[in-house]
């Protein structure tokens, strides 16, 4: 396998769906959705993003660079366009993918995520979680994020589930942090998006606010907000079922 070639799950048939998980997880991330998505006549496509899971990566990358190999994946399986979910930095690779290849989104689900830069007080916090990373290791480092990833209320089970699914190589985090750092900002482009969007926020993410969803829903010219009750930043996690009606809703309509 090429370095810039990427592992993925391809089930069902239908109209195709592409999904890109979060930070830092990896295909895995989708399969309490993905039999929901397939019943509903989706085919849904989901790759380990370059670096995590099985999708190995032996130099740094750029989330544009996340976009390229999506790109090029969905050209190696011949789906000319798809509808592009994207949950939080699996949402900054969606976006790229709308600003460099648009002919390849037919729609958008922007999930839990952000369309602004780092703000200087984000940038610190990945200096710091570098730091964490690189002399305390990933465990220390993924403990330590775990609480800001789901609503307070959340189930003990839904944490540790949540925490298993946070095991990636030490380089990937670290190269992760930078390219999460430094991604652009796609709040100029927003009004360019030519095609439907649905934007999803938890009621409770503290990482990409509700308000900074619907900001970015009424940026773009064919957008809505939906707000999912009672959930933090990782909404397909902690509310499978409402997660999976607000994308069949959006996308059968
Ligand atoms: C994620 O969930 O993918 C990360 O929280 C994104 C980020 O840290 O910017």
């Amino acid at each position: 396998m090429s370095s810039r070639n990427l592992a993925y799950d391809d089930n069902g048939s239908g109209t195709p769906l592409v999904l890109l998980h979060a930070f830092p997880f990896d295909r895995r991330f989708w399969d309490g959705v993905t039999p929901s998505l397939v019943s509903a006549g989706f085919r849904v496509i989901a790759p380990d993003l370059l670096g995590f899971g099985k999708s190995a990566c032996e130099t740094t990358w750029s989330i544009d660079d996340q976009a390229d190999a999506v790109a090029k994946l969905m050209e190696s399986i011949k789906i000319p366009n798809a509808a592009i979910l994207g949950l939080s930095m699996g949402g900054y690779v969606a976006l790229s993918l709308a600003a460099n290849y648009p002919k390849q989104v037919s729609s958008l689900i922007l999930a839990d995520t952000k369309a602004a830069p780092d703000s200087p007080q984000a940038r610190q916090g990945r200096a710091e979680a570098i730091d964490v990373v690189s002399t305390q290791g990933v465990a220390a480092f993924c403990d330590g994020m775990l609480p800001k990833l789901v609503a307070p209320n959340t189930s003990e089970n839904i944490s540790k589930a949540t925490r298993t699914l946070m095991n990636q190589p030490q380089s990937t985090i670290l190269t992760a942090l930078a390219a999460l750092r430094d991604r652009a900002d796609r709040r100029p482009g927003l009004s360019a998006i030519a095609v439907p969007t649905l934007v999803l926020g938890g009621e409770f993410d503290a990482i990409s606010t509700p308000q900074e969803g619907a900001e970015i829903a009424a940026a773009i010219p064919q957008g809505c907000f939906v707000q999912l009750p009672g959930v933090g930043h990782l909404s397909n996690l902690e509310s499978p079922a409402a997660f999976v009606q607000a994308i069949v809703t959006f996308l059968k309509n």
